[in-house]
């Protein structure tokens, strides 16, 4: 069920956002996952409800933090609006509800309950409304009260952003070939996706350190590189697949915070005293000449470390390469989105996903706990 389907007039509507952004001095850095919510927000509004409750988290709160307060978010709706929005604790939110209007409750993780997914608390944030409309894509893949417990209590309904996340995202139209671009720095949190991978796409490209455990598999010298011993094995048995394409040259440094020393190598020919950093300009091309083939590109995850200037010149690359690609192109990510972003690219990608783990975990396995569970309501 979608809002479309709802009947809004006159009720009271409760919202789930993501609204999870980084923040800084009471200053929002990015407002991406902000815009993002308009088109469900003036949709609501335009119906007509007697009144819009909006519930978010922000970071990884145990209890109260108040550098993780949605104040800043409540005034720079309020500005993109151009309408009042009452910011308001949840507790005083239930003791005296507001009226009429648009309300932005207090992080929600404020509530151990909420992480925890407690029936009772469940049904405290249900008795806000009427109906029930989650758009928080980027947080579909948690079973948490505030999006997962409630639709036990309201009959829940995706907003316009999860309907646009959903078709762009689901791989089983993707126009083929193919291609998943995939970063990431441990294969151990990554295995269960390229395992997926493999088996959606025709090719799947791999950057960022967990290439490292790759060698490894392959009984390559990594130096200093960051690699787990523990997946040597697993990495082994991904390499029997043909779909698996690792980077042949990589760029070294003999620092992992600054390029000291810094020069490419043959993936073979790491040094004992440097870290690799970044792949190289000669996987960079052979990974342009499979890209130009595809119809569909995926990626996720930058393919160095990002975080330094000088070793995210691969990540950078793709991203201008990708950016003017006829085939479709769509990024996943919090980490390689803001890359994007960042190089003002955004309007270039067919879709720029606003999620992290959700949309990893919605392209690895086609669907989201919070999906199942509305299917079934
Ligand atoms: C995200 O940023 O990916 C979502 O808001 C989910 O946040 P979480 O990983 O802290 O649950």
């Amino acid at each position: 069920m979608t809002v479309k389907s709802l009947s809004l007039k006159g009720r009271r509507v409760v919202l789930r956002a993501d609204y999870n952004v980084p923040v800084l001095n009471g200053k929002v850095l990015d407002d991406e996952r902000i815009t993002a919510s308009l088109d469900t927000l003036k949709y609501i509004i335009s119906r007509g409800p007697r009144k819009i409750t909006i519930i978010s988290h922000l970071g990884r709160p145990k209890s109260f933090d108040k550098t993780l307060s949605l104040r800043p978010v409540a005034e720079l709706l309020a500005k993109k609006l151009r309408k009042k929005v009452s910011f308001r604790a949840l507790e005083d939110e239930l003791a005296s509800p507001s009226k009429s209007g648009l309300v932005l409750l207090e992080n929600i993780r404020f509530f151990h309950e909420e992480k925890e997914n407690s029936s009772s608390f469940s049904k405290s944030l249900a008795s806000l409304g009427d109906v029930f409309v989650n758009d928080a894509f980027a947080t579909m893949h948690r079973k948490h009260a505030s999006n997962y417990g409630i639709s036990k209590y309201i009959k829940p309904a995706i907003g316009l952003l999860v309907q646009k996340e959903l078709s762009h995202l689901d791989l089983s139209k993707a126009k083929r070939p193919l291609v998943i671009i995939m970063g990431g720095s441990k294969l151990s949190t990554k295995l269960t996706f390229i395992k997926s991978f493999i088996s959606k796409a025709d090719k799947v490209l791999l950057g960022g350190a967990m290439i490292f455990t790759f060698y490894r598999a392959l009984g390559f010298d990594v130096g200093k590189s960051l690699y787990e011993p523990d997946f040597v094995n697993s990495a082994a048995k991904l390499l029997k697949s043909e779909k698996i394409v690792l980077p042949s040259d990589v760029l070294v440094s003999r620092s992992l915070g600054a390029p000291v020393a810094i020069k490419y190598v043959d993936c073979k020919k790491i040094p004992k005293q440097h870290y690799g950093v970044d792949l190289g300009y000669r996987t960079l091309l052979d990974f342009v000449k499979i890209i130009s083939d595809s119809k569909t590109v995926v990626w996720n995850g930058p393919l160095g470390i990002y975080e330094v200037e000088d070793f995210r010149v691969s990540s950078e690359d793709i991203a201008l390469f990708l950016s003017a690609l006829s085939s479709k192109t769509i990024v996943g990510g919090g980490d390689t989105a803001w890359l994007v972003r960042s190089m003002g690219l955004t309007r270039k990608f067919d879709f720029v996903s606003t999620g992290g783990g959700a949309t990893l975990q919605f392209l690895a396995n086609g669907t989201l706990p919070f999906l199942e569970l509305a299917r079934k309501r």
